[in-house]
């Protein structure tokens, strides 16, 4: 028998060491000492830099089947605790992995998300200070941070002094922020209406019910053949409305719809929604941060006339989840729909400049997110972030060249920003419709399954279209190009048998 006490082993396994105290001074056994602490924030990191390296070979997408999965995982939480570095590592490589790999350079998928590395750890440190940024007296070094970063936005985006914001968990949240202030500006009588494009991201049309829109008064006006709001639609929509003694809140504008990237009319937006009295939201969740680029701002002038814009920084500015924006172009709008006095807050009211960030949204408890979009912007400053997002925006201009250049595959929208919409169809064999979703669909489930790269479809007005959103500052042209040309591989696999009794089109 060695010498050990089980205590001690169960240290050298890393379990927490109890402190030498009885009663309710004993320890919890939550505790952890410096050298396992150390240890484990060593083991973690060494963990999440190899996965980063190894991302480029390893496959885009990895998941399972719940039935496997639960018996993997389903277990009662046990009495007695295990190792923290066999946890932690367990979860690293069984169970984090089954997940697509948004950061990975060939996730071409939905809307990517490429954290950088000083981002990611400063959320590790936000973490390990358990900061809550509910109030000034709570936090004000963090929040005279968010007040930095914020203002930051505010100079990128156009807005005047006086605009202000807050940080949210993501564009659907600073949707719905915008929207009751919205509909705290518009209180005219008469059932609320809201109006967008059929572009427009589910995340506007939920705010927009969520914030009292009934579901039949949430207008998706028709967008054009580039997919950009329609303004007559619109003008007709809201006139209607108008007559029937309903209360026009809110227009949700796409400074890059989620499907094609298209930026609707922004200028005009403003130029009917200061006529009418209506509040302007603009969603810029995937596309606002293109404004930090020359060809981005000329996209996307008028955004700064908005009353609301919304922006993630986990998309196009390459943080990691949650950081989402919401900016005001009076920031008294969203303090006059959003302070409640409250007694037991009554000691936090540091008054004039000392903003409580409770006092601008939903949230009360809120985690410290200007963080890690200063850290990074510290780190590598604003050129690299410019450069980062130009070369999304000319990677997808050169795969908008190689399409057009190949006979195997359509330009089905022009480029918008990084999202690049095509599909399979051989000029020279002439398929229908019908034949062609199948083809596409085909396609787009071979490169899931192939696993090298992630892509996914979309619907253009009802057609079948796969769809390449290139954001990830990581990804080179060899990605993009090898990810085409196995595209137009696995078309040339599916052509030949779809087209077995298809009528070719004149
Ligand atoms: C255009 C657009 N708007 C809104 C959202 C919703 O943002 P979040 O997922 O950050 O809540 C997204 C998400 O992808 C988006 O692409």
């Amino acid at each position: 028998m060695s010498g050990s006490t089980p205590q001690k082993s169960a240290i050298a396994r890393g379990h927490p060491k109890p402190r030498a105290a009885t009663g309710s001074d004993a320890s919890s056994g939550l505790e952890m000492d410096r050298e396992q602490m150390l240890q484990l924030a060593n083991q973690v990191a060494e963990l999440l830099v190899g996965r980063i390296e190894g991302l480029p070979e390893d496959v885009a997408w990895e998941g399972d089947f719940k039935e496997s999965l639960q018996d993997q995982l389903l277990s009662d939480p046990p009495e007695d605790g295990r190792p923290a570095g066999e946890v932690l590592t367990r979860a690293a490589r069984k169970i984090m992995p089954l997940a697509a790999r948004i950061d990975h350079p060939r996730f071409f998928g939905f809307i990517p998300s490429s954290p950088t590395w000083p981002g990611v750890l400063a959320d590790f440190l936000v973490a390990g200070h358990q900061v809550n940024q509910c109030t000034w007296l709570t936090s004000s070094g963090p929040s005279q941070l968010e007040l930095v970063v914020i203002d930051w936005i505010r100079k990128w985006v156009g807005y005047p002094e006086g605009a202000g914001g807050l940080l949210t968990s993501g564009g659907s949240v600073a949707t719905i922020t915008a929207l009751v202030a919205a509909r705290e500006a518009a209180r005219r009588g008469g059932p609320p209406t809201a109006y967008m494009s059929d572009q427009s991201h589910s995340a506007q049309i939920r705010a927009a019910r969520i914030v009292g829109v009934e579901r039949e008064h949430v207008r998706l006006v028709a967008s054009d053949r580039r997919f950009r709001l329609d303004m007559e639609a619109l003008a007709d929509a809201v006139a209607r409305d108008r007559a029937a003694g309903r209360n026009p809140i809110a227009v949700c504008a796409n400074a890059g719809a989620g499907s094609t990237g298209s930026i609707d009319p922004l200028p005009e937006l403003a130029d009917f929604c200061e006529s009418e009295g209506i509040w302007l939201h603009v969603d810029g969740a995937y596309g606002g941060f293109a404004v930090l680029t020359e060809r981005g701002r000329k996209l996307l002038r008028g955004m700064e006339r908005a009353d609301s814009i919304g922006l993630d920084a986990h998309k196009w500015f390459f943080q990691p989840y949650e950081a989402g924006c919401l900016m005001v172009k009076d920031v008294n709008t969203l303090e006059n729909a959003f302070a409640v006095p409250h007694d037991m807050l009554q000691d936090t009211i540091w008054g004039a400049g000392h903003p409580n960030f409770s006092d601008r949204g939903p949230q009360l408890s809120r985690s410290v997110r200007a963080l890690k979009i200063w850290a990074s912007v510290q780190t590598f400053g604003m050129g690299a972030f410019r450069r980062a997002i130009s070369k999304g925006m000319e990677l997808a201009a050169r795969a908008e060249d190689y399409v057009h250049s190949s006979p195997m595959l359509e330009m089905l929208n022009p480029t918008s920003l990084g999202i690049v919409c095509f599909r399979i169809n051989p000029a020279e064999v002439g398929l229908g419709e019908p034949a062609l979703d199948e083809i596409n669909r085909e396609v787009l489930a071979s490169i899931f399954w192939g696993g090298r790269a992630f892509i996914s479809s979309t619907l253009l007005h009802g057609t079948f279209s796969l769809r390449l959103c290139i954001l990830n500052h990581t990804t080179t042209w060899d990605d993009v190009r090898e990810t085409l040309e196995a595209i137009e591989r696995s078309g040339g696999e599916a052509v030949p048998e779809s087209v077995a009794g298809e009528t070719p089109v004149a």
